[in-house]
């Protein structure tokens, strides 16, 4: 008997991260991004999941994505680029759509030897279950198995759910908290509101 993935994942990279390969390798390293999708999806494919992969230059073409599969979708993996220090607008998207998401990003954004310290600040992290950096391109496949692992757990908006991954390899992960969240929308009445 055929069966289907059971889960969709979307798999959305921001601004500049369509040059990866050639983009400040020493940082960023030398794996294109068409690499790190073909890897997450051939990861997802064993863990009956499908990768949508989307990468966009634009905040409102990322919000707009979001937007669009929020009825379809099971998790997402972002990693925002620049925005991730900026965009109040993807946060808002993130809980809008009620996404369990992981947030990545290749390098180490806490490390002020090598990084400017505005990029110490994520504005999605505390509506991200989850948070990989500094691993290269291996953290997109942490994240996503990070986020299956928990699609099968209680909703992400229970709060206080505690979660925790050991990694064999050096490399920073930080998982924080789930926040505290508002409890699901009740059933839709079938009366309208207003
Ligand atoms: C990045 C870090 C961001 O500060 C930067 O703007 C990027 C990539 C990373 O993956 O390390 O574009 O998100």
């Amino acid at each position: 008997m055929f069966e289907g993935p059971r889960y969709r994942i979307l798999l959305v990279n921001g601004p500049n991260l369509n040059l990866l390969g050639e983009r400040e390798p020493e940082h960023y390293g030398r794996v294109t991004l068409a690499q790190i999708v073909a890897t997450c999806r051939r990861r997802a494919a064993q863990r009956q999941a499908v990768i949508v992969d989307f990468q966009s230059n634009h905040e409102g073409a990322i919000i707009d994505f979001l937007h669009r599969e929020r009825r379809r979708a099971h998790g997402l993996v972002i990693n925002p680029g620049a925005y991730t220090h900026t965009s109040y607008a993807i946060r808002d998207a993130i809980t809008a759509c009620r996404y369990r998401a992981w947030e990545v990003h290749l390098s180490d954004l806490t490390r002020r030897a090598v990084r400017e310290p505005f990029r110490a600040v994520s504005v999605i992290a505390d509506v991200c279950e989850g948070r990989v950096m500094g691993r290269g391109a291996r953290g997109y496949l942490d994240a996503l198995d990070g986020l299956l692992d928990r699609l099968g757990a209680p909703p992400w908006y229970q709060p206080h759910v505690k979660v925790g991954i050991a990694l064999p390899r050096a490399g920073r992960i930080e998982l924080d908290d789930v926040a505290p969240r508002e409890p699901a929308a009740p059933a839709r009445s079938r009366r309208r509101p207003w």
